[in-house]
């Protein structure tokens, strides 16, 4: 007992050289732990009188608590280098240019939102935007596809899991739903484009589970189908750059468009590429029709007031038909090589910027990158498309 001061230094020398954690925990174990050589100095306090109890309790006491602190002390230290070390050896120099084989490009599909996008906006058009995880009444019901409805067997829904209110939650398999969001939410009249997301249970070359739609909905007084042919008209001249595209509108069936329509546009199919503009072929590229009156009504607006049109794009499909990329599935394989040769650079600008500061029009020479011009485009599967 009489060595008490000894001890103590002792045991504080022995933890400042400890140089990891490890072994630091061990001296604690083995000094202040249960059984360590404190805590039984500790006990015998039990067996003494009271005389040398009141000496060596606050002792005793105080030995321990210097050494629990040391210990902290020292554990802080310890930790303060370890953490140092890793920064010193995990350091990334962030002001290094990044070397040209990791340099990033603009995928495709951004590319082309972003000219679908400028195009509509050029013409009135604002952005909406609604949830990829949709309810049941907005992708379906509201716009006029009921429970028991037919339709809803050609969608390929991903549903979530039933909610404690019976309602399941979706993958919205189009971007209908942003009709109804929007015209809920204000007042007509609407010219809205939804670019976005899309989902369905569906893989092959052309198709993948997650793509891509742009929809369109416009709601005033007097609208009518000329508008939708005209909207539609002007924005595949300028998309595709063609001033003399050909467009068919073909009759067709949505539950929340009457008269319904797909429309296609005239193409060729040569040598296994296919050729905007050419030829006596078509491929669909949209559905379309005007909103039917029902759905004007599920949204509380007075169909007898108000009319309108909307339209259901899949950017996928128009991507791989401007550019000639031949299956889906590569847009979203992360292939390095594949975003190289079609991705865009950086600071490209979208189509009708380019097309008014160049009055010739642009055509895909515009691209970053290693891309092909308009004339060498790879082939391309004649049943391309979207959904
Ligand atoms: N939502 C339809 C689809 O995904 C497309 C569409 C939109 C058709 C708007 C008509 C009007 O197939």
């Amino acid at each position: 007992m009489e060595d008490l001061q000894k001890l103590e230094t002792d045991i504080l020398k022995a933890i400042t050289v400890l140089d990891n954690l490890a072994a630091l925990e061990d001296l604690r174990v083995s000094e202040v732990g249960k059984k360590g050589r404190v805590s039984l100095l500790m006990r015998e306090l039990g067996k003494m009188t009271p005389e040398e109890k009141k000496k060596f309790g606050p002792k005793l006491n105080g030995l321990k608590n210097t050494i629990i602190q040391a210990i902290t002390d020292h554990k802080a230290t310890l930790e303060a280098e370890e953490l140092n070390r890793r920064l010193q050896s995990e350091r990334v120099d962030i002001t290094l240019p990044s070397p040209p084989e990791n340099q990033g490009s603009i995928h495709p599909i951004t590319q082309v939102m972003d000219e679908v996008t400028e195009i509509f906006t050029e013409l009135g058009f604002s952005v909406a935007e609604g949830p990829e995880i949709e309810e049941d009444f907005y992708n379906f019901t509201a716009l006029n596809i009921p429970p028991e409805h037919p339709a809803r067997q050609m969608h390929d829904t991903f549903y979530f899991p039933e909610n404690a209110d019976g309602n399941r939650k979706l993958l919205r398999t189009h971007t209908s739903p942003v009709q109804i969001r929007t015209m809920m939410e204000g007042e007509p009249p609407y010219r809205i484009i939804v670019p976005g997301r899309t989902y369905r249970c569906d893989s092959d070359a052309t198709h993948t589970p997650m793509f891509h739609q742009v929809e369109s909905l416009v709601i005033d007084k007097d609208i009518h189908m000329g508008h939708l042919k005209w909207c539609i008209e002007e924005f595949c001249r300028k998309f595709f750059e063609l001033d003399d595209v050909k467009i068919r509108f073909r009759p067709s069936y949505f539950p929340f468009t009457e008269p319904s329509a797909e429309v296609d546009i005239g193409c060729a199919f040569k040598d296994g590429e296919i050729l905007i503009g050419e030829g006596d072929d078509w491929l669909e590229i949209m559905g379309c029709g005007m909103v039917n009156p029902r759905v004007l009504e599920n949204v509380n607006l007075d169909p007898d007031v108000y009319q309108g049109f909307a339209f259901g794009m899949g950017l996928d499909r128009i991507s791989m038909l401007k550019w000639g990329i031949p299956d889906l599935r590569d847009f979203f394989a992360a292939d390095m090589r594949w975003l190289k040769h079609y991705g865009f650079a950086a600071l490209d600008i979208p189509s009708l910027s380019t097309q008014n500061n160049n009055p010739g029009g642009r055509s895909q020479s515009n691209r970053g990158g290693s891309s092909s011009p308009t004339g060498d485009r790879p082939p391309i599967n004649n049943n391309a498309g979207g959904k």
